[in-house]
């Protein structure tokens, strides 16, 4: 990444920000103000303690919560099509946007947006790898390295609770990267995670989709929600927020 990609870069989130007037809007604030109020230590900053048996159960479980999610979140659009369906009724537009966003985060955990931006349409039958293209997989692969064996997803109890929940609650990714970047840090004190995948590719501040991924959500929750809906979204984010940061603490328990 050059000087002038970093420059373009900025300007152009800057572009977008102001298209859809998203720096005055206090909605952002108080999103990461719920988090550093609520949620300050993540639970994963307090494993670098652990030995390498407990990291690798916690490992299996994140496994298991990574492969499940594409499918949820596909998913969470079914009990709403299906009573537009059976009412005759039409599509809202707050339906489609939270689909489109929905589809996207899909496409890209399964592979499609990394195939398409770096090799072109030409290559689309390359998503048929799965077992190179899944970032769950490409987790399984990094995961079999580091400990030397093959790893299997554990849907333990608590993640099976979480996953469950998760699938009603859907819509949510802002954990996602603190809780990525909050493991990371903790387990590369005592484990070797260069030349990993999984790690490479979501880790690190230097990807410049993430920024665009940012804008995205922002802009879905600028368009979806009107001033009288706020204090709901509020609560609603708090309590996703909080389902993510106890199922991480439950499963780095003994
Ligand atoms: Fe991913």
């Amino acid at each position: 990444v050059t000087h002038e990609d970093n420059k373009n870069f900025s300007e152009k989130c800057a572009e977008i920000s102001k298209k859809i007037n998203l720096d005055d809007h206090e909605i952002f604030d108080k999103l990461e103000e719920i988090i550093t109020s609520k949620f300050k230590n993540h639970p994963f900053n307090d494993i670098s303690g652990l030995d390498k048996g407990s990291i690798e159960t916690i490992m299996k479980k994140y496994l298991a919560m990574s492969q499940a999610f594409p499918y949820l979140q596909a998913g969470a659009q079914k009990d709403y099509i299906f009573h537009v369906i059976k009412k005759n009724i039409d599509v809202e537009e707050h339906f489609e946007k939270t689909s489109v966003v929905g589809n996207f985060l899909c496409w890209d955990e399964t592979g499609g947006v990394k195939i398409l931006k770096e090799k072109g349409i030409s290559f689309l039958p390359q998503i048929l790898d799965t077992k190179f293209n899944f970032h769950s997989n490409l987790l399984k692969n990094d995961l079999s390295k580091i400990f030397g064996k093959k790893i299997s997803p554990e849907y333990d109890e608590k993640t099976v609770k979480y996953l469950e929940n998760l699938y009603v609650r859907l819509a949510f990714e802002m954990h996602a990267g603190r809780m990525i970047e909050s493991l990371y840090t903790s387990i590369s004190k005592h484990l070797d995670l260069k030349n990993l995948d999984y790690f490479d590719s979501h880790v690190g501040g230097d990807d410049p989709a993430e920024a665009y991924h940012v804008l995205m959500t922002k802009r879905m929750i600028h368009d979806i929600l009107s001033r009288e809906l706020n204090s709901q979204f509020l609560k609603d984010f708090e309590e996703s927020y909080r389902l993510n940061y106890e199922w991480c603490s439950s499963i780095i328990e003994k």
